[in-house]
């Protein structure tokens, strides 16, 4: 298959190249598109031929159900059996956003895009290529990140062209993707409103919101993981990742300290920093920069750990996913 490259302008994208998507999704075709964390891989979420094809494309174990994008809070109502208050509540504040919510779902979502379960991810997005997108194909999106299975979710239309190529229909260009880190997800369909997977909006941000929230440990051994896709190797490089942990002075020189002592050996070692960076920054470039190490064909990246606070917790847990080792400073 040919995939097809289609430009746009990230801010105000032209409506025949959005059309032109549009129709690719409605006849049951795959488009890559950008939103505001990472690149999503879409079908149209309601047609179960369609995302059986993103499974294959991605190479993706059928148990990891996919989320679906939404234009508006009035489309992703009619996907669910009930829009509970304090949902409600937390869409007002957060959509179009970093914001992905698990409800019971509505018959009309095949079991293909939730992998059997009995609930849906719904998330509305805060980029003008994918709203824009959304509204012009007007059927909901079932988009999981558009990178092969396991590797780093992809921050750019050249990260997914190099996973992706000649195997979907094809692919949008509107620039890097702002946050650089997936969405978090929160499990409404429960009791007490569990995080399921940190993100982009804060556990902070949320409790301010809802008083009562839990944040959902996953242990190693767990047998029916509360999320599926957090049981994975996931968002690793191919080069062996070792993280370092401790106080944040003694962090950097550790690093350092590693990287002469792989390099010393006749091994090629790469630094991740933190030190000095924002969090916002350490988000936005980290999978970029693990797939740039793997071009330079690393052997080990040496990632600086951040506070685990704020956007930190989406950006540790995604380097200790990473991690074949921790070492302390
Ligand atoms: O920022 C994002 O969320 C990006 C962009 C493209 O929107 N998407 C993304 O999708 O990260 P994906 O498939 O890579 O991650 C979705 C996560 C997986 O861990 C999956 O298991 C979980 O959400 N998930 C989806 N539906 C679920 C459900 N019904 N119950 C529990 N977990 C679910
Ligand atoms: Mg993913």
């Amino acid at each position: 298959m040919k995939t097809r490259f289609i430009r746009v302008d990230s801010k105000n994208p032209d409506k025949a190249k959005i059309s032109q998507a549009a129709n690719i999704l409605t006849s049951a075709g795959l488009v890559a598109f950008p939103t505001e964390t990472v690149y999503g891989l879409g079908a149209d979420a309601l047609n179960s031929k369609a995302v059986r094809k993103i499974y294959k494309a991605k190479g993706r174990p059928r148990d990891n159900p996919m989320i679906v994008h939404v234009a508006s809070v009035k489309d992703a109502k009619r996907l669910v059996k009930r829009f509970p208050l304090k949902a409600i509540r937390l869409t007002k504040k957060f959509w179009p956003g970093p914001l992905t919510i698990i409800l019971p779902k509505d018959g009309s979502v095949p079991k293909e895009t939730t992998a059997g379960l009995n609930t849906v991810a719904l998330r509305m997005p805060d980029h003008p290529v994918a709203l824009a997108l959304l509204r012009e194909a007007n059927v909901p999106i079932a988009a999981p990140s558009a990178n092969s299975s396991g590797k780093p979710s992809p921050t750019t239309a050249a990260h997914v062209k190099n996973d992706l190529d000649g195997q979907i229909d094809a692919i949008i260009d509107g620039g890097p993707s702002r946050i650089g880190v997936e969405s978090t997800v929160i499990d409404m369909s429960t009791k007490t409103p569990t995080i399921l997977r940190p993100g982009a909006v804060t556990v902070e941000q949320i409790r301010r919101i809802l008083k009562d929230v839990r944040v959902h440990q996953p242990s190693k051994n767990e047998k029916k993981p509360r999320s599926p896709g957090m049981k994975y190797r996931h968002y690793a490089p191919k080069a062996r990742l070792i993280l370092v942990v401790g106080e944040e002075k003694d962090v950097a020189a550790k690093a350092m300290e590693l990287a002469a002592g792989y390099t010393a050996k006749g091994k090629k070692a790469r630094i991740i920093g933190a030190k000095g960076k924002t969090q916002a920054r350490t988000a936005a470039q980290l999978y970029g920069l693990m797939r740039k190490y793997d071009k330079e064909r690393a052997d080990i990246i040496i990632a600086e750990a951040t506070t685990e606070k704020g956007l930190g917790l989406a950006v540790m847990n995604r380097l200790r996913k990473a991690a074949t080792k921790t070492v302390v400073a």
